[in-house]
C-alpha cells in the first residue's frame, strides 16, 4: 500500500489556539482524509512545541509549573481538534519522554560528527528578564519584553554547521519541486543563502525548560533542533516507542504558514543532511489570517474564538470557509461579514439549494424513488462531461495544495448544476406524462451531480456530506473515491429520502450584530 505522510507544524501552546492554527490544522486534515479517500496508508501527525523560555515565563506568571501550564493548554488544543472534525492519527508533544530521548540522541550525533560546535553567543542581554535578543529584536534598543536597559554579553552555546550546507540548499530551492509555491525560493536564496548563511545557535544556559544537553549539563537544545526534529521522532527515529520511521519517512508534505518558512526550508534540511537522511518531498507554505490587515495572534488581542464561530454555524462551514479563501501565496483578509455571506452564497445556496430542489422534485414528481425509464438530450453532455472530469481536476489541486481552487472546481460543477434545473425546467416536464422518461433523466444527472460533488467534498466536510448521501439515497460503500471518477454509479430507479435543511440560511445584518457583540466580550474576557 502507498504511504503518505503530512504534518502540522507543532504549535507553542502559549495561549488558546485561534483560527489561524485552525487553518493549517483543518487544510492538512483536509489532504489526509483525501489521501486516505484514494487509498493510501496515511500517517498526519500534529502536535505541541512546549518547551522555552516564553513558554517557562507564562507557566510563571500564572504561578504554575511550566508541565502543569502546557497541560492546560493542550487540552484545548486537543478539544478544539476534536470539535473542528480533525482527525489526526498521532498527536505529539515535545515534552513526551521519547521525544526528548530521540533530541539527545540526534544533538549527540551531530556534535560527534562534528556538525555541531562549542562557540560563543553574543547579543544583548536583558538582566532582569534574563534574555538575550539580537540588535533587531530590540524596541528602540530597550528590552521588547519589559522596556528596560540591555547590555553586551556573551554566554557559552553550541553552534550547528549550516555554512556547510549552503550549496545544497540553493539547489533543492531552486533545481527540485520542494518548495510550494517554487516562486518564495528567490527571497530565502537572496536574503539568507547569497549573503552567506550563519551558523545557527542550538544551545541555552540562561533557562532550563527545555532538552537537557546530557553531554554537557547547564546547556538545554535551543528551539528549532528540538522542535523541527518532531517529525521524524513521531515515527520513531532513534527511540522505540514507535517503529513507523522507515514506513513514512520521507515526508510527503510538512505545511505551514510563511512565518516559519525559513526554519523549514533551510534549517530542517540542513539538519537532515547532516544526519545523512532523505529529505522531506513538499514545503507547502500559505500565508496568514490577518485581521484588519495584521496577523491574527493572541498576544494582538485579535484572535477569532473557532470554538464560538463553529458553534454558530457548524465546523464544517467554519472549514470550508477558511479552506475556501486561503489562496496559496496571499494572505487572507478575516471578516465576519466576509464568512457569512460565503457561507450563504456556497453552502446554503449553491449547494443547501441543489440538494433540497432535487431531492424534493424527486419525491414530488416521482414518490422518491425515480422511474427506470431515461430520454437523454444534447443539453445533458455538457453537465455530464464536467461530473466526468471533476475528480481529476480536484487531485491535481490536492497535490498542489491548492485547496481553494479544488474547491472552486467542485462548486463550478454544482453552480452549472443550478443552471441545468432553470434550463430544463422540470416543472414543466411534470405537467405531461409523456415528460417522464425526460424528467427521470434531469432528475438523475442532478443526483449524480450531488453524488459526486458530495463525495469530492468529504474530506473538506466530514459531518455534513454523509447528511446529503443519505439524501440522495447514495450507500456508504458508494460513496467511494473510485465512483468518484464517473457518471452512473446511483441505480436508475435510486430512492430518495427529505432531510433536514444541510446548512441553514444566515440573516447576515442581524448575525453580524450579535457576532461583534459576542467576539467583543470574548477578547476582553482573554
Ligand atoms: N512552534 C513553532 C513551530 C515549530 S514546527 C517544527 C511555531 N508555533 S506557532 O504556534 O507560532 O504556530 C505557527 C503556525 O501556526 C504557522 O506556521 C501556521 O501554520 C499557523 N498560524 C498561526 N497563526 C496563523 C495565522 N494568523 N494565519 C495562518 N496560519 C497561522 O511557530
Amino acid at each position: 500500500m502507498k504511504t503518505f505522510y503530512i504534518t502540522t507544524p507543532i504549535y507553542y501552546p502559549s495561549g488558546n489556539p485561534h483560527i489561524g492554527h485552525c487553518y493549517t490544522t483543518v487544510a492538512c486534515d483536509s489532504i489526509a482524509r483525501y489521501k486516505r479517500m484514494q487509498g493510501y496508508d496515511v500517517m498526519f501527525l500534529t502536535g505541541t512545541d512546549e518547551h522555552g523560555q516564553k513558554i517557562e515565563q507564562k507557566a510563571k506568571e500564572e504561578g504554575l509549573q511550566p508541565k502543569e501550564y502546557v497541560d492546560g493548554i493542550v487540552a484545548n488544543f486537543k478539544r478544539l481538534w476534536e470539535y473542528m472534525g480533525i482527525k489526526y492519527d498521532r498527536y505529539i508533544r515535545t515534552t513526551d519522554s521519547y521525544h526528548i530521548e530521540s533530541v539527545q540522541k540526534i544533538f549527540k550525533r551531530l556534535y560527534d560528527k562534528g556538525y555541531i560546535y562549542k562557540g560563543e553567543y553574543s547579543g544583548k542581554y536583558c538582566t532582569p528578564d534574563e534574555s538575550f535578543w539580537t540588535e533587531s529584536q530590540l524596541v528602540n534598543g530597550k528590552c521588547p519584553e519589559c522596556g528596560r536597559e540591555v547590555i553586551d554579553a556573551k554566554e557559552e552555546a553550541y553552534f550547528f554547521k549550516m555554512s556547510l550546507f549552503a550549496e545544497r540548499l540553493e539547489k533543492l530551492l531552486t533545481e527540485t519541486d520542494f518548495l510550494q509555491p517554487k516562486t518564495r525560493a528567490s527571497e530565502l536564496v537572496n536574503n539568507f543563502i547569497r549573503p552567506g548563511l550563519e551558523d545557527l545557535c542550538v544551545s541555552r544556559t540562561t533557562f532550563s525548560w527545555g532538552v537537557p544537553v546530557d553531554f554537557d549539563p547547564g546547556h538545554v537544545v535551543y528551539v528549532w533542533i528540538d522542535a523541527l526534529s518532531n517529525y521524524i521522532t513521531a515515527l520513531g527515529f532513534e527511540n522505540s516507542a514507535y517503529d513507523d520511521f522507515h514506513k513514512y519517512w520521507a515526508c510527503d508534505v510538512h505545511m505551514v504558514a510563511k512565518d516559519i518558512m525559513r526554519f523549514h526550508a533551510l534549517i530542517w534540511p540542513a539538519v537532515l543532511m547532516a544526519l545523512e537522511l532523505p529529505l522531506p518531498k513538499h514545503l507547502a507554505v500559505h500565508g496568514w489570517i490577518v485581521f484588519d490587515g495584521v496577523k491574527m495572534s493572541k498576544s494582538l488581542g485579535n484572535v477569532v474564538d473557532p470554538f464560538i464561530l463553529g458553534g454558530r454555524y457548524g465546523a464544517d462551514a467554519l472549514r470550508y470557509h477558511i479552506l475556501r479563501e486561503m489562496a496559496l501565496g496571499a494572505d487572507y483578509s478575516f471578516s465576519n461579514e466576509g464568512m457569512l455571506r460565503r457561507i450563504n452564497a456556497d453552502l446554503a445556496n449553491d449547494l443547501g439549494n441543489l440538494t433540497s430542489r432535487t431531492v424534493a422534485m424527486a419525491d414530488k414528481y416521482f414518490k422518491g424513488a425515480l422511474i427506470s425509464e431515461r430520454k437523454e438530450e444534447a443539453i445533458d453532455d455538457e453537465l455530464v462531461g464536467m461530473i466526468n472530469a471533476l475528480r481529476g481536476k480536484v487531485d491535481e489541486f490536492i497535490d498542489e495544495t491548492r485547496l481553494n481552487n479544488a474547491l472552486e472546481e467542485i462548486f463550478k460543477v454544482i453552480s452549472r448544476a443550478n443552471k441545468y434545473i432553470d434550463e430544463t425546467e422540470p416543472w414543466v416536464l411534470a405537467k405531461n406524462p409523456d415528460n417522464n422518461a425526460r424528467l427521470a433523466s434531469v432528475i438523475y444527472n442532478l443526483l449524480e451531480v450531488l453524488r459526486v460533488a458530495s463525495t469530492l467534498l468529504y474530506p473538506f466536510m466530514p459531518s455534513v456530506m454523509p447528511l446529503i448521501w443519505e439524501q440522495i439515497g447514495l450507500s456508504l460503500d458508494d460513496a467511494t473515491y473510485e465512483n468518484a471518477g464517473k457518471f452512473g454509479v446511483l441505480p436508475e430507479n435510486v430512492q430518495v429520502k427529505k432531510g433536514a435543511v444541510l446548512f441553514p440560511r444566515i440573516d447576515v445584518d442581524k448575525e453580524l450584530l450579535e457576532l461583534n457583540n459576542l467576539l467583543k466580550d470574548d477578547v476582553q474576557s482573554l
